[in-house]
């Protein structure tokens, strides 16, 4: 991969301080055993140095924190953003639907064109939508959160092809979990968490140069969960071998701890909506 040209246009993206930020309800299983257990001393610092970490790569804009929301941190699951368009999420579990609006109004009072999915359908934006960074096509994935009927809807709404991806992992509930698009065609992912069906569509879609499938003990680092901006990946945590692995194809990893979010299931993709998706 080539150095960034620096004319490019910086990257931008939303995120949420981690004010109200805790394990209040539990509806994925990192959150077992995690009630009101979140040091929120560390948790704000984790939250602020992967800030500064985008912020020396990219502009950050932010949301207000809602009390009563405390998973809305994880802006990833705000909706699904193209262009000046923006899908907000519809949640499965009623505890995040609170979140809806306020992701809504943040949109709309930017002048993005807001639209809502029907109510019976369960959509959690770009945790369970990603964008392929070298061909013109949204992966997205179902089996625990967002339903099929959402990629449907997407695909209908954004006049984009759609990959459709079964999960089958109960810990790798969103797809931002175990699968992350990055620059230049790579991908990272771990293989287990999808179905056989759907492995072979990634296989078929992705050549083997450019995928980078991760063992376990990377995957439950939450190494999948990456903030890609440009040359750089943004991570949790990864393995020696899966920083040469991403080295080797001119990436430069950099790691950030982020535990305290690990017991709510998120990490620092999670923590991140990209907004300037062309
Ligand atoms: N506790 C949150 C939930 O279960 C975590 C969301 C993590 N977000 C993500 N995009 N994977 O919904």
């Amino acid at each position: 991969m080539g150095k960034p040209d620096a004319a490019q246009a910086r990257h931008v993206f939303l995120m949420c301080p981690p004010e109200h930020f805790t394990v209040a309800y539990i509806i994925n299983p990192w959150m077992h055993g995690n009630l009101r257990r979140i040091d929120h001393a560390v948790a704000r610092q984790q939250w602020r140095s992967l800030y500064d970490i985008l912020t020396d790569r990219a502009i950050v804009r932010l949301v207000l924190p809602q009390p009563g929301s405390p998973d809305m941190v994880f802006t990833a699951n705000a909706g699904l953003v193209k262009g000046r368009q923006c899908i907000v999420s519809r949640f499965r579990y009623p505890e995040r639907q609170y979140e809806e609006p306020y992701f809504a109004d943040w949109f709309m009072d930017r002048g993005y064109e807001v639209s809502l999915m029907p109510r019976d359908i369960a959509f959690e934006g770009a945790g369970d939508a990603l964008f392929d960074r070298a061909q013109q096509l949204l992966w997205m994935a179902h089996g625990h959160r967002s339903t099929q009927g959402a990629c449907e809807v997407l695909s209908g709404r954004l006049g984009v092809e759609v990959e459709q991806l079964k999960l089958v992992d109960t810990r790798f509930y969103h797809l931002d979990t175990c699968f992350c698009p990055l620059e230049g065609g790579f991908l990272l992912y771990f293989p287990p968490a999808f179905d056989e069906d759907s492995r072979a569509r990634i296989e078929s879609r992705v050549p083997r140069s450019r995928r980078i499938a991760l063992d376990e003990e990377d995957a439950l680092a939450f190494a999948c969960n990456a903030v890609n901006i440009d040359s750089t990946v943004v991570v949790n945590r990864g393995s020696a071998a899966l920083v040469a692995a991403l080295s080797h194809k001119g990436f430069e990893v950099v790691q950030t701890p982020l535990s305290e979010f690990m017991k709510a299931g998120g990490s620092a993709k999670c923590l991140t909506l990209r907004l300037d998706e062309p």
